[in-house]
């Protein structure tokens, strides 16, 4: 059944095929809201055949009478956001309407430079993988009080004077710690007063619409990007992003109160996978992990970066349950099990000779932590045309069964391929 209220995120690095299962659940909502992150993301979706690969719009762009919104968390790059809308309007594809939260934050050309830079000093052993998108130094900037809202872009003054204010601190830095040539003024300015006015018609108050959606009772999708995982309070950090994909950041990146929440679906995929930096317990980078990655095509969807693979990891995916408040899981990519011969689950780790069945997310611990495996019987069948869960192979299903045992959450969706069709719903 489907509540008002319901915010989707992802169960473990990201990655985990958010866009496909808000693409399958935005025919169901009224309105879908992106909350957090930015141009990092890259949310895939594919109808009829063909791909489209959503990195600051929200999923629901497709569909005709949505209400699309960026809340006030997500930190924009306007020019970014500008081609991928552009881009859908050339195909007559724009069928949503977009709502801008005059709120968010603006991610300007300096915050990619020092992103870049960032990393490069850093140097090998600390470096993150950032997708050079200027997430953290914009989030930086945000908490630093600092930052340039998108409402600011549209008022040639206070732009005027934000952007000189900081982009002489930013010369500073980059001359005097990254022995990098300064960034010019005008032209960036000039950018983007141009952009802020083309996206001027779309800028309004996200909190006060999604609010009033769900006083007309209205069904309301938030779509969280990333994952629990590369969260910055709950992730492998410091190997994390810079903003909260868990549940609660839905609350505060578009102003709905937590009590208005109905329920919070997780998306899992069937293996894990990460891109960028930091410990990853059950990865593989034997054969099996190869072949994973080549059968899922596991390469980012935002930098095109190989994705490390490996086995699901149960003790990261009950912490994710426990500290996203999780009562819905909808499962992706299991078709790509299929042809397994056996399939390993982590269902804890030792350390140092130790049991340890909690997942304690710092990357100093994590690093020493060995998976002890699960093995389960796998299947040869293809299963990609299954459309109910009765016709999935018996150890599809045992699998499938085995993930909610574990974790102690239904499995309400399962993908069986990448096209909108190909999804087993129980009951969601
Ligand atoms: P940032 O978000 O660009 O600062 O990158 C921080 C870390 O998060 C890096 O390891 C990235 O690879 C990872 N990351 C950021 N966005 C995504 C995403 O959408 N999917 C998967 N990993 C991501």
């Amino acid at each position: 059944m489907r509540r008002n209220a319901e915010i989707l995120i992802g169960a473990q690095w990201g990655d985990e095929g958010k866009g496909r299962v808000v693409d399958a659940l935005a025919g169901q909502s009224d309105v879908i809201v992106r909350y957090q992150g930015g141009a990092n993301a890259g949310h895939t979706v594919i109808v009829g055949g063909e791909e489209y690969v959503f990195h600051i719009l929200p999923s629901g762009m497709l569909y005709t009478g949505k209400l699309c919104i960026i809340g006030n968390g997500v930190v924009i790059d306007p020019e970014q956001l500008l081609s991928e809308l552009q881009g859908l309007q050339q195909e007559g594809k724009d069928r949503a309407r977009l709502l801008i939260s005059r709120d968010a934050h603006v991610v300007f050309p300096y915050h990619k430079t020092l992103d870049g830079a960032d990393e490069v000093f850093r140097g090998k052993e600390h470096v993150i993988g950032t997708t050079k998108r200027g997430i953290g130094p914009c989030y930086v900037d945000k908490y630093n009080r600092t930052g340039i809202t998108m409402g600011d872009l549209t008022n040639p003054d206070v732009l005027r004077e934000k952007l000189s204010r900081n982009l002489k601190k930013v010369n500073l830095l980059l001359a005097r710690i990254y022995s990098l040539n300064p960034l010019p003024f005008d032209t960036m300015y000039q950018n983007a007063l141009e952009v802020g006015t083309k996206l001027a018609p779309y800028l309004g108050d996200a909190s006060l619409e999604v609010n009033k959606a769900l006083g007309e009772g209205k069904k309301v999708l938030l779509e969280g990007a990333q994952g629990t995982l590369l969260d910055v309070d709950f992730g492998t950090y410091p190997y994390v992003t810079s903003s909260n994909p868990t549940a609660a950041g839905a609350c505060i990146g578009t102003g709905v109160g937590p009590t208005k929440i109905d329920r919070v679906i997780g998306v899992v995929k069937a293996y894990c996978t990460r891109v960028g930096e930091g410990p990853f317990p059950t990865e593989d980078c034997g054969e099996e992990g190869e072949g994973l990655r080549q059968k899922g095509g596991e390469y980012g969807a935002t930098t095109g970066r190989p994705r490390r693979c490996g086995w699901l990891d149960m003790v990261a995916l009950r912490y994710a349950v426990r500290v996203n408040g999780m009562d819905s899981i909808a499962l992706t990519k299991l078709d790509v099990l299929s042809g397994q011969k056996e399939i390993r689950v982590a269902l804890k780790y030792l350390v140092d000779g130790e049991e340890m069945c909690e997942f304690i997310p710092s990357a100093s611990v994590l690093e020493k932590v060995e998976p002890v495996y699960t093995l389960l019987p796998g299947w040869d069948e293809d299963i990609s045309k299954c459309r109910s869960f009765e016709e999935l192979p018996k150890a599809a299903r045992e699998y499938v069964s085995f993930i909610e045992e574990v974790s102690g959450v239904p499995v309400q969706m399962i993908g069986v391929g990448p096209g909108r069709e190909e999804t087993i719903f129980r009951d969601l």
